[in-house]
């Protein structure tokens, strides 16, 4: 008798020492909150060498968490499923939904950090997104993948522990959005998608932020840009974004594409064009009718490595009243164009919007 009480006493003990170290230990971790949106990290591909045919958006969130069980040592984690797409397919209203969720999440006291799974293909956007609409200097990371789970050397698992790591980190306060992919940790604003088919397929036009080596954070540079704490917008006070189209310049092109955008009723149009965000002549009567009719008009360049479109140089801006997106990309461009006509409809609020952010 006495030895199955003293068994059991002593099981009990066991019991809540475990039980309190485990406390313990998960009290002195980060809490960082996963929201999944679908994209190739969450693909599956029906062999391992297919790294490049698969079906993006099939694995659950928890499923994610579950394939880097290291992830445990670096923070407390748990998943949200916030949606399961395929990012060429993300709404204006699949990037409010997540804005608000995000700005509540990083709201709470009990939540250090948040991490967003999404496809590559328009993760530069969202990344840029609530790089100018969240108000926190808590870390907000967002990570994706070009390789399915399901292939050999995938990059999902290394990149989501990246994700994790930087969003548990102290240091990673305060930089902005950031983005972490094959080993880097870029600018949500900077960072675009270059190659479609590599793992090395994110790249800045003025270089990553840092790098992430084994859980450790190395900086090197700062944002130079205002983002987050320091911007003028506030998701919690935008319920819809404006409709801004993007039209692609090139030879031979005419303003079709244009027209058909103002037709459906965008309040800004994106010139996606050549070289230094030139103008074709047959399109250039279009642009100064709609701009006419309020129409806001935003020059870009297709060409985007380090250089950014010049006020006055090509096209008139200052007579036609149209804006120049300075380094931005086009879809980089419509980001800002849609957030910031939520706020002004003046045009030189808009260009200054676009030299601050
Ligand atoms: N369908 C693409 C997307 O969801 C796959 C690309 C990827 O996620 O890497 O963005």
């Amino acid at each position: 008798m006495l030895k199955e009480t003293l068994t059991t006493r002593w099981l009990l003990a066991l019991l809540a020492s475990v039980l309190v170290s485990s406390a313990a230990l998960a009290a002195d971790k980060p809490n960082v909150v996963i929201l999944a949106t679908g994209g190739t990290i969450a693909g599956a591909g029906a062999e391992a060498t297919n790294s490049a045919t698969y079906q993006a958006a099939k694995v659950p969130v928890d499923k994610l968490i579950a394939g880097v069980p290291q992830l445990a040592a670096v923070a407390n984690v748990r998943g949200e499923q916030i949606f399961q797409i395929a990012s060429e397919s993300i709404t204006n209203d699949n990037l409010l939904a997540l804005g608000k969720r995000v700005s509540a999440l990083v709201k709470q006291s009990d939540v250090d950090g948040v991490v967003i799974t999404h496809g590559t293909d328009t993760l530069e956007e969202t990344a840029y997104f609530l790089n100018l609409v969240v108000h926190t200097d808590k870390p907000i990371v967002v990570v994706g993948s070009m390789r399915p789970g399901t292939a050999m050397s995938a990059d999902g698992m290394l990149n989501l522990y990246n994700a994790v790591s930087v969003a548990a980190s102290k240091d990673a306060r305060g930089k902005g959005v950031l983005v972490t992919m094959n080993d880097e940790i870029s600018s949500g604003r900077d960072v675009a998608k270059t190659v479609n088919i590599r793992t090395e397929a994110f790249k800045s036009p003025w270089g990553p932020l840092g790098m992430v080596v084994e859980g450790k954070n190395y900086w090197f540079r700062l944002p130079a840009k205002r983002h987050t704490m320091n911007s003028e917008f506030d998701i919690d006070k935008i319920e819809a974004l404006p409709s801004v189209g993007i039209a692609y310049g090139y030879g031979n092109v005419s303003d079709t594409a244009y027209r058909a955008l103002v037709a459906n009723g965008a309040k800004a149009i994106i010139h996606a064009g050549t070289g230094n965000g030139s103008v074709s002549k047959a399109v250039v009567p279009f642009l100064v009718e709609a701009r006419g009719q309020g129409v806001q008009v935003i020059r870009s360049s297709h060409v985007n490595a380090g250089g950014f479109v010049l006020r006055n140089a090509e096209q008139p801006d200052d007579k036609y009243d149209w804006v120049v997106a300075h380094d931005l990309n086009p879809q980089k461009a419509r980001i800002l164009a849609t957030v910031a006509l939520t706020q002004t409809q003046d045009s030189k609020e808009l260009q200054r919007m676009f030299w601050e952010y």
